[in-house]
């Protein structure tokens, strides 16, 4: 009798022991995968959420690959928005400078085609501390930051938008190069706008 007791107490542990390292697994499983459903979830949010903003199709585009960040966060979405135009930033300089040295812009133009290039990126990468910042803040100080935000933004386009067209009247500057900045600028404005669409819902 005794030693069935002992026999059933053993198993019962294993049994338990079983079940934990199989409710453990599950967890692990869960939580290094979404689930499709949740997936799906976060892309409808995405889509809603892109149909108001200014350039629906590239905001569906760019944020996409990001909607296990965002999941259905206003302020994530927000802070993603405003990363992709800062690596848009950062994308179009990188074009704009090889094809300024490759065309041999005059020494003059291609300084100011780096100057307003250097404005658009600090005025996005202020924008995008300022977004930071804002998921850590709490209070009166998170009005104040939505505005600073919203001013950074609106000046990152119009940076962008004056870029765009001193290049566009610069008949010496030949014509390939002229369409690759506005085209690539125009591209960048689409960003901010979208980013900037999104601080408008929040704030
Ligand atoms: C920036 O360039 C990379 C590499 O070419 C590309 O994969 C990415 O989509 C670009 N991002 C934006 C926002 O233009
Ligand atoms: C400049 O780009 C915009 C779109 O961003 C386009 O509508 C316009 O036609 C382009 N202008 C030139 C001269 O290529």
């Amino acid at each position: 009798m005794e030693k069935y007791n002992s026999y059933t107490k053993i198993s019962n542990i294993f049994t338990l022991f079983l079940t934990l390292l199989a409710l453990i697994s599950l967890a692990q499983a869960t939580s290094s995968a979404v689930s499709p459903k949740a997936s799906r979830t976060y892309k409808n949010f995405i889509k809603t959420k892109c149909k108001t903003a200014t350039h629906s199709k590239l905001c569906i585009k760019t944020l996409n690959p990001y909607a296990p960040f965002i999941q259905t966060s206003d302020l994530k979405l927000c802070a993603t928005a405003v990363t992709v135009a800062v690596e848009g930033a950062k994308n179009v300089s990188t074009i704009v400078t090889k094809l300024a040295k490759k065309k041999g812009l005059s020494p003059r133009d291609g300084a100011a085609l780096h100057d307003c290039i250097s404005d658009v990126r600090d005025s996005i990468s202020v924008l995008k501390q300022t977004i930071t910042a804002m998921q850590h803040l709490k209070g009166d100080a998170v009005d104040a930051k939505w505005a600073d935000a919203k001013t950074w933004a609106s000046g990152a386009i119009s940076d962008a938008e004056s870029c765009r067209d001193g290049f566009a009247e610069k008949k010496e500057v030949s014509k390939d190069v002229r369409k690759k900045i506005n085209s690539s600028m125009g591209k960048l404005e689409q960003l901010m706008s979208n980013a900037l669409c999104f601080i408008g819902h929040l704030y």
